[in-house]
């Protein structure tokens, strides 16, 4: 039995900060795929909200969550990066706090949420909950499956008690998963970590990461994995909630590549590469959260007015080929059904 329950075997991936959206996952149920919510940056109450309405889109569905562990920040390169940006930030007005923010993304008031008013699947990124929250989760009826970049975190999740694993090759779209924010993703096909999981670990695995087709969607299956989640792909699709900004850089033939950085949140992520990123790159700063909360209005004010030098322009390096239509037809095309 698979672990997912969709007719093809293809995951819209969740995609926190607007991407994610109840049309786009009710487009998904409607072609036989299987849908996440993006639990991550919205409150409780919001994520309440959505899981309520996701419950009438006709499917199984499963909501994300942050895990990432408290990371110390180091003040004296905080405060560096605060004055290395600040010019930009000054563009908009915008004053910035040199003060690091921290926060756990309200994730136990989630996991007792999701435990309350269970969900069929909940999946964990950038690190794991506490066993005895995987535990209460599984009580309440819920599969649950962690997101994980390497072996060693595969095994981790696994002795945690898990039920299956996202695992995400460093070719993802958007922040990578690692437990670990400080260590720079390396390079695999996302292919080959599936084979080499499903060689140590005998767990059900869904594979993440650069997809542009069916071809891959199917090389992944052909590696182990049971089912293959799509970020990038969905991204100018109707339903997603994605920006406009955003969108016009997805379509936009300056952009030329993608890259890793942790510039716009302290936490390796993969985006098209723009100017933002090349003139902040070197500052090699791995806050997680407290850049995020300090980049945010400059990013909002960015993407209000359509600044895509300065946004964060989440992409896997398969974005040429995400299309613009219907979800459903992606997803279908993607599942060659
Ligand atoms: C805009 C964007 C936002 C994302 N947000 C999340 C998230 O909230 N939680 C998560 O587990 N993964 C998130 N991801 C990663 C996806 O789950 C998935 O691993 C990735 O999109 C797969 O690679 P692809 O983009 O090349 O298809 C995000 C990806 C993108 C592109």
């Amino acid at each position: 039995m698979p672990i997912l329950d969709s007719e093809h075997p293809v995951v819209a991936a969740p995609m926190a900060g607007g991407p994610s959206t109840i049309a786009l996952a009710r487009a998904a149920v409607s072609a036989g795929a299987f849908p996440f919510l993006a639990g991550g940056y919205q409150s409780p109450d919001a994520l309440a909200a959505q899981v309520a309405e996701a419950r009438g889109i006709g499917g199984a569905f499963g909501v994300n969550l942050f895990a990432a562990e408290p990371t110390d920040v180091d003040e004296t390169a905080f405060e560096a990066f605060v004055d290395e940006i600040s010019g930009e930030a000054r563009e908009y007005e915008i004053v910035l706090s040199p003060e690091p923010i921290g926060d756990d993304d309200h994730l136990d008031e989630k996991v007792a949420l999701l435990t309350d008013d269970p969900v069929p699947v909940v999946s964990f990124t950038f690190g794991l909950p506490g066993a005895s929250a995987i535990r209460a989760l599984q009580a309440a009826g819920s599969v649950v499956l962690a997101t994980v970049t390497t072996t060693e975190e595969a095994r981790r999740a696994v002795d945690s008690g898990v039920n299956g694993l996202v695992v995400q090759g460093p070719a993802a779209g958007g922040h990578s998963a690692t437990f670990d924010p400080a260590r720079d993703p390396r390079p695999i096909e996302t292919a080959e970590l599936v084979r080499r999981v499903r060689h140590e670990l005998d767990a059900p695995v869904i594979a993440a990461g650069g997809v542009d087709g069916p071809r891959a969607v199917s090389e992944l299956i052909a590696a182990g994995a049971e089912s293959v989640q799509v970020g990038t792909a969905l991204l100018r699709t109707d339903e997603a909630g994605t920006s406009a900004a955003h969108r016009a850089a997805l379509a936009d033939p300056a952009f030329t590549e993608t890259t890793v950085t942790r510039v716009f949140t302290g936490r390796p992520a993969r985006a098209l590469r723009n100017g933002f990123i090349d003139r902040h790159q070197h500052a090699q700063i791995d806050a997680y959260p407290a850049v995020h909360h300090l980049t945010r209005a400059l990013r909002r004010a960015a993407a209000e007015a359509g600044d895509t030098d300065r946004l964060h322009l989440w992409a896997g390096t398969g974005w040429r080929a995400a299309r613009t239509g219907p979800a459903a037809d992606v997803l279908r095309w993607l599942a060659d059904a």
